[in-house]
């Protein structure tokens, strides 16, 4: 069963078990507070009636009594009879004419209640007469009355309870009635409360459904309107998340491919350009000066291409971790100095001076030689490809006890602020940097391995620049103590 038509029954039976259950406890309570108030009743009656046969006792007034039997039988509906029975005159009976006729026909014998107790005199028994129900309280008095002679007797008030129960009943049923219309009527607008709150509910996990199933369908730009703070909005927040995140690999998987192929094949055009050319004429024919730059340009292309797969492979160890960091004796003003010695041609040919701010004590640094050379290596081409002739490069190292922070700083072209961070992500490369680069461009994916190597080492890797002033590259390597010289890991 859908959700909607769930909600809605559950509801709804919700709705008729609560009113069921509170309408059943209520007409319980109440017949069971009517027997109460009604058995009060016939006992303050019967406190009523003996006071009167006291009364009748000492002034020896029966006339008095019977008036007063025959006006409970006209107003109290239910009463039986309320009869004196006189001991001192032979049990004369004393009542009502129709008080009298039913007493004779029960004929009850009052006894004594042993016990305490309020009700100890008070004797109440029931009886059954053909097919009838009779309460009787009974009780004996004995006073002196006012001519001062001992007079006893005993007052008798009965009541039929099938009359009583029967008027009861009417009450009841009459409230059931009443009950049971009002459930009608709260089960048909609860129906209707029901379907609405249902749909209230069911509309946010609808369309949440319907959003999940169309990026589930492939359609990642699906997005899902959020309408609530609860936690459906919540799980539509999440889903939409999800979504841009996908797009966002969908994207990275797009670019990853067409970054490849296009790295990938202005190589192998300029290779089986000249091959082709080498193969057209035989060698005699081609001018030796064309021959070399043939030769030349194949071989760039090819060395082109070496490290470009090399960069990927890099990459590829180092986000599935399979890449081992050494611990081995690092001299940063060396490897620094080797690194600008490598740029030197081109660095002259810019005409940009360069400097080391390595201090003494830092010299030396535990990291994986070859890997550190790299990222600096990395960096040190990205500040002499963004860098006008005539400017500066920089490297320097700071002891921060806990780890040591190495930067290479150029007085270049700047980072936009929105490409500080994303410059670490695979193939991203400013736009504007790109088409400022004479020459080789770059394939993107330098930084992204220079993350991969710190981060691999403990440390972390950042960027700060100013557009048209320069750009710094900071990144920190654990401070550690120097390993046990293990030969095998130095040479
Ligand atoms: N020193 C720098 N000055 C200006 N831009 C830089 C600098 N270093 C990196 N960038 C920007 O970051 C991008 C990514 O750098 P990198 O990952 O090394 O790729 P590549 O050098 O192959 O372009 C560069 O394309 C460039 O836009
Ligand atoms: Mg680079």
């Amino acid at each position: 069963m859908k959700l909607r038509p769930r909600l809605t029954l559950l509801t709804v039976l919700l709705v008729v078990a609560v009113v069921a259950f509170t309408s059943f406890s209520t007409i319980m309570s109440f017949q069971y507070f009517l027997r109460r108030e009604m058995i009060s009743n016939q006992r303050t009656l019967f406190e009523n009636f003996k006071q009167a046969c006291h009364d009748t006792l000492y002034y020896s007034d029966d006339l008095g009594l019977k008036i007063r039997s025959e006006s409970f039988e006209r107003s109290i509906p239910g009463l039986a009879y309320a009869v004196f029975v006189d001991e001192g005159r032979g049990n004369l009976q004393l009542g009502g004419v129709e008080s009298l006729r039913r007493f004779k026909k029960q004929n009850p014998v009052c006894e004594e209640t042993p016990g305490g107790g309020g009700i100890a005199h008070l004797a109440m028994n029931e009886a059954n007469l053909s097919g009838e129900r009779w309460r009787t309280y009974c009780q004996k008095i004995s006073l002196s009355n006012i001519k001062g002679k001992e007079a006893s007797g005993s007052v008798f008030v009965g009541f039929n309870m099938n009359l009583l129960d029967s008027g009861l009943k009417t009450v009841i049923d009459r409230m059931w009635a009443i009950l049971m219309w009002t459930m009608v009527i709260v089960l048909f607008f609860g129906v209707i409360l029901a379907y609405f709150l249902a749909m209230q509910l069911t509309k946010p996990i609808l369309h949440l459904t319907e959003g999940a199933k169309a990026i589930g369908d492939g359609h990642l730009d699906t997005h899902i309107p959020v309408n609530s703070a609860d936690e459906l909005g919540f799980l539509a927040n999440e889903f939409n998340t999800m979504a841009s995140r996908l797009r966002e690999l969908d994207q990275l998987k797009d670019d990853f491919l067409s970054s490849v192929s296009h790295e990938l094949r202005s190589p192998l055009a300029a290779i089986s350009g000249y091959v082709e050319l080498l193969r057209n004429k035989p060698l005699e024919q081609i001018l030796p000066e064309k021959r070399a730059k043939a030769l030349q340009i194949i071989s760039e292309s090819v060395g082109r291409l070496t490290h470009f797969i090399n960069d990927i492979l890099d990459l590829a160890k180092l986000k599935s971790g399979h890449v081992e960091i050494k611990q081995q004796p690092l001299d940063l003003k060396e490897a620094g100095e080797d690194i600008f010695g490598l740029f030197q041609p081109l660095l002259e040919n810019k005409s940009i001076s360069w400097s080391l701010d390595i201090p003494d004590d830092i010299s030396v640094l535990i990291a994986d030689d070859d890997k550190i050379r790299q990222v600096l290596t990395n960096l040190v081409s990205n500040a002499l490809k963004f860098t006008p002739s005539g400017g500066t490069i920089k490297m320097s190292a700071r002891n921060q006890t806990e780890f040591i922070q190495i930067s290479v700083r150029d007085s270049g072209i700047g980072v936009p602020s929105d490409g500080l961070e994303a410059a670490f992500e695979r193939f991203k490369q400013v736009k504007s940097a790109r088409d400022h680069v004479v020459g080789q461009k770059g394939t993107g994916l330098g930084l992204a391995i220079a993350k991969g190597i710190v981060e691999a080492h403990g440390g972390r890797i950042w960027m700060e620049s100013e557009l048209g002033k320069g750009t710094t590259v900071f990144f920190t390597v654990p401070n550690k103590p120097a390993p046990k010289l293990n030969i095998a890991e130095t040479v």
